[in-house]
């Protein structure tokens, strides 16, 4: 059984079997969480990815996939990297949302993780408004058979914690 934990704070602080990195498609780094990944641990990670690049994903990681990487200075063993979708007023796009979690949690399992930390993906850059992606998050980690024990949501700030607690009950 995977139980659901929340935490408030900086998940590259977090120590897990894998860290979830809410990447964008190039998978050489970015803003928010990407940019603090890739900062604490430092260029093992990036050297990895650009491999990825030149090998498996020469267009790029499509939204909704995950693809682990060492994690190099994190207290960690692997970085999962997945790719959210931007928000859409227009379009509903909250399948490739959930199969962000599903497929971070495919990857765990082929790893062996059994503690996953994970961010609110989709929730900065990309817009997704907080209450309806920490609705997506839970319900996915909770619907998905894998043998990860602990899925821990790390909230960066108080309305994002409020949200999954919400969810979570
Ligand atoms: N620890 C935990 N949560 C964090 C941290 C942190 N250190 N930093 C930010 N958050 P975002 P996205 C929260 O923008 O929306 C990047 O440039 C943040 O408050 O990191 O999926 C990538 O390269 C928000 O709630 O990811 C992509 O281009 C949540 O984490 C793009 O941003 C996600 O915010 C991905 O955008």
């Amino acid at each position: 059984m995977t139980v659901i934990t929340l935490v408030q704070g900086d998940i590259t602080r977090q120590h897990a079997d894998a860290i979830v990195n809410a990447a964008n498609s190039s998978l050489l780094g970015g803003g928010g969480v990407d940019g603090a990944i890739h900062r604490r641990g430092g260029p093992a990670i990036l050297e990895e990815c650009r491999a990825l690049r030149a090998s498996r994903y020469g267009k790029g990681l499509p939204t909704g996939r995950a693809v682990a990487t060492t994690a190099g200075e994190l207290d960690a063993r692997w970085v999962i990297h997945t790719v959210g979708p931007v928000w859409s007023a227009t379009e509903d796009r909250s399948d490739l949302l959930a199969s962000c979690y599903r497929e971070s949690l495919r990857v765990a399992d082929e790893l062996g993780a059994r503690t996953v930390a994970f961010p609110a993906v989709s929730t900065g850059v990309y817009r997704w408004p907080m209450r309806d992606a920490a609705r997506i998050a839970v319900e996915t980690v909770r619907n998905t058979p894998t043998a990860v024990e602990e899925a821990r949501f790390v909230l960066f700030d108080e309305q994002a914690y409020a949200a999954f607690a919400r969810q979570a009950d």
